[in-house]
């Protein structure tokens, strides 16, 4: 069994921002959670480097479109390394490997007749690169784009248009198989969508030369969704001499999305596959977005936070669990600085922190440094331990980063009132209590080594610094896959403590701005 991820692939218009970075997270998350299950997982990111909105964004910063994008991909995979986003290939649209692909798909469309020519008159959004049905606008006078509410453009020419209306149907039984669309609020709309009626779709435009020409009528250029959504499968080989990895990872277990392109994922990209007589992804996420200001961030509305320096000064682990608690599942989300914070303060120094310096406290005191061999434990943390590893996969398979990092969370909580019940330092003093005390400590140090490995999917330094403290070579505990990993009791007693720095030293009130 292989796993195949996907992020979108981001407009080489603007540099990305925090939003798209949610994203590329939750993808991660994915990849790096199947990786441990011990299974082979590719996983791909990259940029969308066509279209009249890059065109115009290169023009009006005084560049050609080839160095707009270039500087833009570089950018892009700029934001990914410092996030630390574990992909293992990165597309981009102006490629060779894509564009010939492309180009041969779009021949064989028209061959089959799910492609022909028409003319297409209407309104256009220049800067979602839309075109609106007027069945979708208020009004047919001058109306506003009903996605970004600026004024859209009357534009008739020669189109090509793709025959989505032919597969409404087969799109429909699809929808309604459990898990194709997460959340089950987004599967509702999308049927709803496709209940209306699908009309045919432009997939050409003759005013647009940024872009992959029609192989067959050149003054044509592929617009928009036939280029961009078929990079899922370019970028594995599929069309060329060497398709070996679109054969061993076709089709995709996962394509992360945001709402915004919801539709497109969700009924074009299964009906031109469809259409290719190729396999559907097994799993499309449209997750919600994330606000600032009760607004959604985009670099249009100017409300964007770049990533770069939130991850200088708080560090990309801080970040990343911010942003994976920042939305609840299928809902959007609010972005301020003071909830980072507080998320830091809280969740990382405090919670967490607080128990790695705890125990390893209590074990250089009470242990002489190293982790006892316990006579017997009360089972009290490994139960909560193997209940919170099983809430956590169980939320992770469906998706559910910030309610799966909650179930951790009730494990480190639990962690931390034991220390309080038990109150070690008081068994110490008892030498009859000197079996209970060992079990206590080795319980405290086991379930931070099963928390360690169960962060592995979601952050990626705390778990070697957690790992470091507690004496452990990072690939003793890696070895074996996920569900050896997790398991209660394989901390090897003699296992030698090094006290280390907090793990997220406590940020000043002060600087819980907005
Ligand atoms: O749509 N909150 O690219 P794009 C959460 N090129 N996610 C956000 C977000 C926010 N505020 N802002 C952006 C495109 N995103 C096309 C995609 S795919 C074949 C082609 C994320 O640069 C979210 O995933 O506008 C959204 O769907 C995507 O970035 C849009 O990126
Ligand atoms: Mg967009």
């Amino acid at each position: 069994m292989t796993f195949y991820v996907t992020t979108p692939i981001y407009y080489a218009n603007s540099r990305l921002h925090i939003g798209h970075c949610y994203s590329s997270l939750l993808a991660d998350v994915a990849a790096r959670y199947h990786r441990a299950k011990g299974e082979p997982v590719h996983f791909l990111t990259g940029i969308d480097e066509h279209g009249d909105k890059v065109a115009r964004k290169a023009r009006a910063e005084g560049r050609t479109p080839q160095e707009w994008v270039d500087e833009l991909a570089r950018a892009a995979r700029e934001v990914s390394g410092a996030l630390q986003i574990s992909n293992d290939d990165f597309i981009r649209t102006t490629e060779e490997r894509h564009v010939r692909p492309v180009q041969a798909i779009f021949a064989r469309l028209f061959a089959q007749g799910d492609i022909y020519l028409d003319e297409y008159a209407g309104w256009y959004c220049a800067h979602d690169e839309t075109f609106w049905p007027p069945s979708r606008l208020a009004s047919t006078d001058a109306p506003p784009c009903p996605e970004c509410g600026r004024p859209l453009e009357w534009t008739r020419e020669a189109s090509y248009k793709f025959r989505l209306s032919r597969y409404a149907a087969a799109v429909e039984r699809q929808l309604l198989r459990p898990g194709f669309v997460v959340p089950a609020s987004r599967q509702n709309e999308m049927l709803a969508f496709v209940r209306q009626g699908l009309e045919d779709i432009a997939v050409s435009r003759t005013s647009v030369d940024w872009g992959i020409p029609v192989p067959f009528d050149p003054a044509h250029t592929i617009y928009v969704w036939i280029d961009a959504l078929s990079n899922y499968i370019t970028a594995l080989g599929y069309g060329s001499a060497d398709d070996a990895r679109f054969r061993t990872f076709w089709p995709a277990g996962l394509h992360v999305v945001g709402k915004d392109i919801a539709r497109f994922h969700m009924i074009i990209w299964p009906a031109l596959l469809l259409a290719l007589d190729l396999p559907l992804p097994q799993q499309i996420c449209g997750h919600g977005w994330l606000n600032i200001g009760g607004e959604k961030m985009s670099k249009s509305r100017g409300n964007a936070v770049d990533p770069l320096p939130l991850i200088a000064q708080y560090g990309v682990d801080a970040v990343r669990y911010y942003l994976l608690t920042a939305l609840p599942f299928g809902l959007d989300g609010n972005y301020t600085e003071a909830a980072l914070i507080r998320r830091i303060n809280v969740d990382l120094a405090n919670d967490l922190g607080n128990l790695l310096s705890r125990t390893t406290q209590l074990l250089v005191k009470f242990a002489g440094g190293t982790v006892p061999a316990p006579a017997a434990t009360d089972g009290v943390l490994a139960a909560a331990a193997g209940e919170a590893v099983a809430a956590l996969e169980r939320r992770l398979d469906a998706l559910q980063v910030a309610d799966a990092l909650a179930a951790l969370w009730g494990l480190i909580g639990r962690a931390n009132k034991y220390i309080e019940e038990q109150a070690p330092w008081v068994l110490a003093r008892d030498p009859v209590q000197a079996d209970r005390l060992t079990g206590v400590l080795y319980s405290l140090a086991e379930a931070l080594r099963v928390t360690a490995v169960a962060l592995t999917p979601f952050l990626v330094e705390t778990p070697e610094r957690i790992y470091d403290q507690l004496g452990l070579a990072p690939a003793s505990v890696r070895s074996g896959p996920w569900t050896e990993a997790t398991r209660w009791g394989r901390l090897a007693p003699g296992t030698p403590v090094r006290r280390g720095a907090a793990l997220f030293p406590r940020l000043a009130v002060s600087a819980e701005k907005n």
